[in-house]
């Protein structure tokens, strides 16, 4: 059977081979998932050349997400407005893309007992990035009630309620503590907090011990920010979750088997992370 993988430029970081080949073995499913360095001079070449290619189909990561879009045939409407693809499967000698982050972001929610009404969830988001595009279409997808959009470049924070509309708010990094009152899901898509970044500083005092605190940063696997939301009492969720379960829908694509995102999976993958990781 054919081979999927996951482009990139550097990729050696990447732990998509890790569940991917998991779920394969699993399954008993005969292929392989790699890494594949792809240099951005080489990506026009590389994604035209799937269909005739050893590969079913890719993620893709940084710097291609964006960039990736143009070479495609066909890319959902909410991609297009996100603006970003992590997933491509080959159809019928088309190029089909999406982006599951969103899917990830929402599914890690719901399998860590987070139980949120949504209709009536006033969100925080940090960040205006790839990665909270995808989360704020996930969440107007769910209806939520407003979402507070808190970004260092207010220009891109303005730009996004321009694409996705009066639900969200731009809010100025220095007005973050006058928004937490009333925050039920606050969500860092910054990379602050992440290994080798600077952290994320951010006052939590004013936020409800009942407000769902997540990070997408996953290494470490439990930020600062969540270590001081859970010292605090609220219920914390990690971004590791939300990587494994992005994951599923392209598996799904490529191999016709919906996989399931279990806790031994998850614990492989965080040893990748913390030697010796155990719950
Ligand atoms: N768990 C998962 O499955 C998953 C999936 C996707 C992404 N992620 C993580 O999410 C994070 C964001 O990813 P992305 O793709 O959205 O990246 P991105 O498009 O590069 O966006 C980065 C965001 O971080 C902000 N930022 C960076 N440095 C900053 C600083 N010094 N001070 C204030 N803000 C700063 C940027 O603000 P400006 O707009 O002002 O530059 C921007 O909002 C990364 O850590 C990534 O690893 C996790």
């Amino acid at each position: 059977m054919k081979k999927t993988c996951v482009i990139g430029w550097p990729i050696e970081h990447s732990r998509s081979p890790l569940i991917h080949n998991y779920w394969m073995n699993h399954h008993g499913i005969a292929s392989f998932y790699e890494r594949k360095p792809v240099e951005p001079s080489h990506l026009h070449e590389f994604v035209r050349g799937l269909p005739g290619s050893d590969y079913l189909g890719c993620n893709v990561t940084l710097p291609h997400k964006k960039a990736v879009l143009s070479f495609l045939d066909e890319v959902d409407e909410r991609t297009h407005k996100i603006g970003a693809v992590n997933t491509i499967s080959v159809r019928g000698g088309r190029l089909i893309g999406t982006n599951t982050d969103g899917e990830g972001f929402l599914n890690n929610l719901k399998q860590s007992g987070i139980a949120l009404n949504y209709k009536t969830l006033d969100a925080v988001i940090l960040g205006a990035g790839g990665a909270a595009l995808a989360v704020i279409a996930a969440l107007l997808e769910k209806n939520v009630r407003r979402i507070r959009l808190i970004n260092r470049t207010m220009e891109r924070a303005l730009a996004i309620r321009e694409t996705f509309g009066e639900r969200v708010e731009p809010v100025p990094w220095a007005r973050q503590p006058e928004v937490m009152s009333d925050c039920g899901l606050l969500v860092n898509s910054t990379s602050l907090g992440m290994h080798g970044q600077p952290a994320l500083a951010i006052d939590l005092r004013g936020l409800p011990q009942t407000s769902v605190v997540t990070d997408l940063v996953y290494v470490p696997l439990e930020t600062d920010l969540l270590a001081e939301a859970r010292r605090r009492g609220n219920p914390v969720v990690g971004g590791l979750g939300m990587l494994i379960h992005q994951a599923v829908k392209g598996f799904e694509l490529w191999y016709g088997v919906r996989p399931e995102v279990t806790p031994e999976l998850y614990d492989i993958v965080a040893r990748d992370i913390v030697a010796g990781y155990h719950r």
